[in-house]
């Protein structure tokens, strides 16, 4: 038989290779997805997967993929989990799990292995992936059958089968990398009282050494969606990337929480989204300006519900067309022109402006005005007070 395993040139799917043909008596076909990542980990992986005992790697370049139909439409929701996780492991899940379920029909394989383990979130998102697109196949996850437990012993099956590793006995922290985020979990982080050390951070500089010169963006969307810097029409991938280095060179998009893992736990992580924290900041600038109160507000409940959906693994669901419509109709006054400052640490809206923006100073000035009638307000406020003024009446036995 044959397996497509997620292969991704670390020590955990390495030892997988090799536990999969003893165990499974099967061909391994070894699938890597580039959902940007980064060369240093896609370096040489082929080479790595083929040592270690797969009869194939197939590289899939995901990223233009990975923005255009996941990045972007989430971005439109507002999704946050969790009120600050802008979910980029998540979001990767559902386009690696098609691609790799792709390749499983092209080679005819009869199952699909991954390397998450049996206590997180990414177990259930393959998975749940796996079930709505191939059914049929068959789904290994070694994690929760092997009795291997550490990294020594993860080297030490390697070595008995004299199979080449260049992975370090000790690696402190869990990492998952791509075009939108890195997450850092695991190590001095799992006691909650241990503040991040300077080795977290990967992506973002310390705030305070970041520069004392602060720079501005322009950023223009168009429902809702990114489409130009400084004036500049964007290429998607490029310009994800190229946000993420300035950004990032300004200590902007770091977060620290602590999470409910859909499966009980509670996990802490650290994460840093550069470019998804300034551009979720001037989308919301824009929201501000265009939408009215109760869109507004019907959006930011639609954009929490999205984000419970993304991160249970739930992409291929009616469900999820169903949110992505609504929000695909609701984002679509959000164009205009969003001013943001960086500045040691901190992203900031500093200027807005959209053609449909609601916002008026004909209306809303302090000085004198001609179209807002001020005796109009005395009679709203009679009658949308009106249950109060009941309710105390009675209360002093004067209401009947
Ligand atoms: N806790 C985050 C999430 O559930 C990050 C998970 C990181 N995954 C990993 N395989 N290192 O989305
Ligand atoms: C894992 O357990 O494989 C990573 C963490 C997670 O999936 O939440």
């Amino acid at each position: 038989s044959k397996v497509v395993l997620a292969y991704s040139g670390g020590l955990d799917t390495s030892a997988i290779v090799p536990w999969l043909k003893e165990n499974y008596d099967c061909e391994v076909v070894a699938f890597v997805a580039d959902v940007g990542q980064g060369e240093e980990e896609l370096a040489g992986v082929e080479e790595k997967a083929l040592a270690s005992g797969a009869s194939s790697c197939f590289i899939a370049d995901l990223k233009d993929k990975f923005v255009k139909e996941v990045i972007f439409p989430t971005l439109k929701t507002g999704a946050i989990y969790e009120g600050q996780y802008l979910l980029g492991t998540a979001l990767a899940r559902p386009i690696i799990a098609q691609a790799q379920v792709e390749i499983a029909r092209k080679v005819g394989a009869d199952a699909l292995a991954h390397g998450c383990t049996g206590k997180g979130n990414d177990q259930v998102r393959f998975e749940s992936c796996f079930a709505a697109l191939a059914p049929d196949l068959q789904v290994i996850a070694p994690w929760r059958e092997w009795n291997l437990r550490s990294r020594p012993q993860l080297l030490a099956y390697l070595a008995e089968r004299k199979i080449p590793c260049a992975a370090s006995a000790t690696k402190i922290y869990s990492r998952d990398a791509n075009l939108w985020h890195i997450s850092t979990e695991g190590g001095e982080l799992e006691d909650p009282w241990n503040a991040p050390s300077e080795q977290v951070w990967s992506w973002t500089a310390e705030p305070e050494q970041a520069p004392d010169e602060a720079q501005y963006l322009t950023l223009s969307f168009n429902k809702g969606e990114w489409v130009a810097l400084n004036d500049k029409a964007i290429e998607p991938v490029d310009a994800i990337a190229q946000l993420n280095e300035i950004a990032g060179k300004h200590g902007v998009g770091r977060l620290d929480m602590v999470e409910n893992r859909l499966v009980g736990m509670k996990s802490r992580g650290c994460y840093e989204t550069p470019a998804g924290t300034v551009l979720y900041a001037a989308l919301q600038g824009l929201e501000s300006l265009v939408l009215d109160r109760a869109t507004q507000d019907y959006r930011i409940r639609l954009g929490n519900e999205f984000a419970q959906l993304l991160y249970d693994g739930r992409w291929f669901t009616p469900l999820r067309d169903v949110m992505l419509a609504a929000t695909t109709k609701l984002a679509e006054p959000l164009s205009g022109d969003i001013v943001v400052k960086l500045y040691k640490g901190q992203v900031t809206v500093t200027q807005k402006r959209s053609p449909n923006s609601l916002y008026s100073n004909a209306f809303a000035t302090f000085d004198e005005d001609e179209v807002y009638n001020q005796k109009h307000a005395e009679g709203f406020i009679r009658l949308y007070s009106l249950a109060s003024r009941i309710r105390s009446l009675q209360q002093k036995g004067e209401g009947s």
